[in-house]
C-alpha cells in the first residue's frame, strides 16, 4: 500500500482490513472490508493525526507509508489521538517504545484510557481544550474541536485551519476497503453508490445509538469553512464535503422518524408455517409501490439488518412461539434493533404458535419502551389458512399504506 500526498504538507496513510470473516468491533461483518486511515501533516514540526490497530501487518504498513513521505516513526513530533478506541489507537503502545520523544494530544476524557490501553507515560500527554490549536509552524495550525459521543465520549476532531480540512476520525466514515482510488472526485456513480450504502451501514452499526450526539456535532462543526472532510474510515471528500455531511445529517433524521418510505421485513420459521405468511405480506407491500428489504433471522446478517431497518419506516416481525415466546433469533434480533435505538417506526407482527401462544405477549411486553407504533398483530394456530393469508396482504397493505402517511406520500 502506498501513501497519499494529499497536498504539499498532508499525507495519508491507509490500511484495509479485508480478512474474510473479520468481525468488526469483534461484531459487524464487513464483507467489502474497511479501512483505517492516518494523516500526516508537516509543518517545522511533525503530526501523525490517529493510527491504526495493532493487528497482523497493519502497523508496519504505516510505518512504510509514512517513511514512504521520508519521515520515521522515531521523528514524529505529535500524535493526535481524536478517538481511543483501538482501531485508530492500538498501535499506541508500541509506537510509544520506539519514539520516546513525541507528544500525545488528546481531549480530556481520553486520558485514562490512553492510560490504560497504552501505558504511555502521563508526563508525554498534552490535554486539548475545544477550540485550542497546536502550531507545527509554517502556518500549518491545527485547532481542536471536541465532539463527544460520536461515537465514544473522548472523541474530538482536528481542523487543519490553512487547508481547511477536517479531520473528523470515526465520523463521516463508511465501510469498504480503499484501494487506489481515495477521494470522492475519483470515483465512478457506481463506486460512490457503494461507499454511500456502506457509510450507511458503517452508521447504523458503529454510530446510529448515539444519532442526537451526531446531530450535535454537525451544528458545532458548521461554524468552520470545510473544504475537505478526511475521515478515519472511507473515502476524502474534497469535491463535495457537504455530501457526507448531508448523508449523516439524514441518517441521524431517520432516529426520530420518519426514515425512507421503506419496509424492513424481519422473519423466522421453525417448520414453514409463518413462512407461509411472507408471500402475501410482501404482496400486500407492493401494491402500494414500496420498497422493501427481506432479512431471515437467525441466516441473516445483522448489520445488514440493522442498516435496512434503520433507514425504513415501517418494520415487519413474523415469527412463531417457541416455548411460550418469541422464536429466539427474532427476540435477539428485535433486543438488538432497540439497543440501537432503532425509533419511531410503523411495526406488524405476524406468526404461527402450535399450543396456547406467548409470542404476542413477550413482544408487546419487551418492545414496550421501543418507541414503535404496533398495529394489531395476525397469529395463526399452526398453518394459516385461505382467510388468514388474505388477511395477511390486506395487513401488509395496511402497513405499506400507513408509512407513506407518515412519509407525507
Ligand atoms: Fe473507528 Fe470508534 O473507532
Amino acid at each position: 500500500m502506498n501513501c497519499t500526498k494529499m497536498s504539499k504538507r498532508v499525507f495519508q496513510l491507509k490500511v484495509n482490513i479485508e480478512e474474510q470473516g473479520y468481525l468488526f468491533e469483534g461484531l459487524w461483518a464487513v464483507p467489502n472490508g474497511v479501512s483505517i486511515n492516518s494523516y500526516l501533516v508537516r509543518g517545522e514540526k511533525s503530526a501523525l493525526i490517529d493510527m491504526t490497530q495493532d493487528l497482523h501487518s497493519l502497523t508496519s504498513s504505516l510505518e512504510q507509508q509514512l517513511e514512504q513521505t521520508g519521515t520515521t516513526l522515531e521523528e514524529l513530533d505529535y500524535v493526535i489521538v481524536n478517538h481511543m478506541e483501538p482501531d485508530h489507537s492500538g498501535m499506541l503502545r508500541e509506537f510509544a517504545a520506539k519514539n520516546r520523544r513525541c507528544r500525545f494530544l488528546c481531549s480530556q476524557k481520553a486520558v485514562p484510557l490512553l492510560e490504560h490501553f497504552s501505558s504511555i507515560p502521563m508526563d508525554r500527554v498534552d490535554v486539548v481544550g475545544d477550540g485550542e490549536s497546536l502550531d507545527l509552524g509554517k502556518g500549518m495550525i491545527l485547532r481542536f474541536y471536541l465532539i463527544p459521543n460520536v461515537h465514544w465520549p473522548e472523541t474530538m476532531a482536528t481542523y487543519l485551519e490553512p487547508e481547511k480540512t477536517l479531520f473528523p476520525c470515526d465520523a463521516f466514515g463508511s465501510y469498504g476497503a480503499v484501494e487506489e482510488y481515495v477521494f470522492d472526485d475519483q470515483l465512478s456513480d457506481e463506486r460512490a453508490a457503494f461507499y454511500e450504502k456502506e457509510a450507511l451501514r458503517y452508521y447504523a452499526n458503529i454510530v446510529a445509538t448515539f444519532s442526537p450526539f451526531v446531530e450535535k456535532a454537525i451544528a458545532k462543526l458548521k461554524a468552520l469553512d470545510i473544504e475537505v472532510i478526511a475521515p478515519s474510515h472511507g473515502i476524502v471528500w474534497r469535491r463535495n464535503p457537504a455530501a457526507i455531511i448531508n448523508h449523516y445529517k439524514r441518517y441521524a433524521s431517520y432516529a426520530k422518524g420518519p426514515a425512507e418510505p421503506e419496509i424492513c421485513l424481519l422473519w423466522g420459521s421453525m417448520y414453514g408455517n409463518t413462512e407461509k405468511s411472507i408471500a402475501p405480506l410482501v404482496r400486500g407491500i407492493k401494491s402500494e409501490g414500496l420498497e422493501l428489504s427481506i432479512f431471515r433471522v437467525p441466516q441473516d446478517d445483522l448489520g445488514h439488518i440493522l442498516a435496512a431497518a434503520w433507514k425504513a419506516t415501517g418494520l415487519v416481525f413474523a415469527m412463531p412461539t417457541y416455548e411460550y415466546k418469541m422464536f429466539p433469533p427474532m427476540a435477539q434480533a428485535i433486543e438488538d434493533l432497540m439497543v440501537k435505538k432503532v425509533r419511531n417506526k410503523k411495526v406488524l407482527r405476524v406468526g404461527s404458535y402450535g399450543w396456547v401462544g406467548g409470542a404476542e405477549k413477550d413482544f408487546r411486553t419487551r418492545t414496550a419502551k421501543a418507541g414503535w407504533d404496533i398495529r394489531e398483530s395476525l397469529e395463526f394456530q399452526g398453518c394459516p389458512t385461505d382467510d388468514d393469508l388474505l388477511k395477511m396482504e390486506e395487513e401488509g397493505r395496511k402497513l405499506a399504506q400507513q408509512v407513506k402517511e407518515f412519509c407525507g406520500q
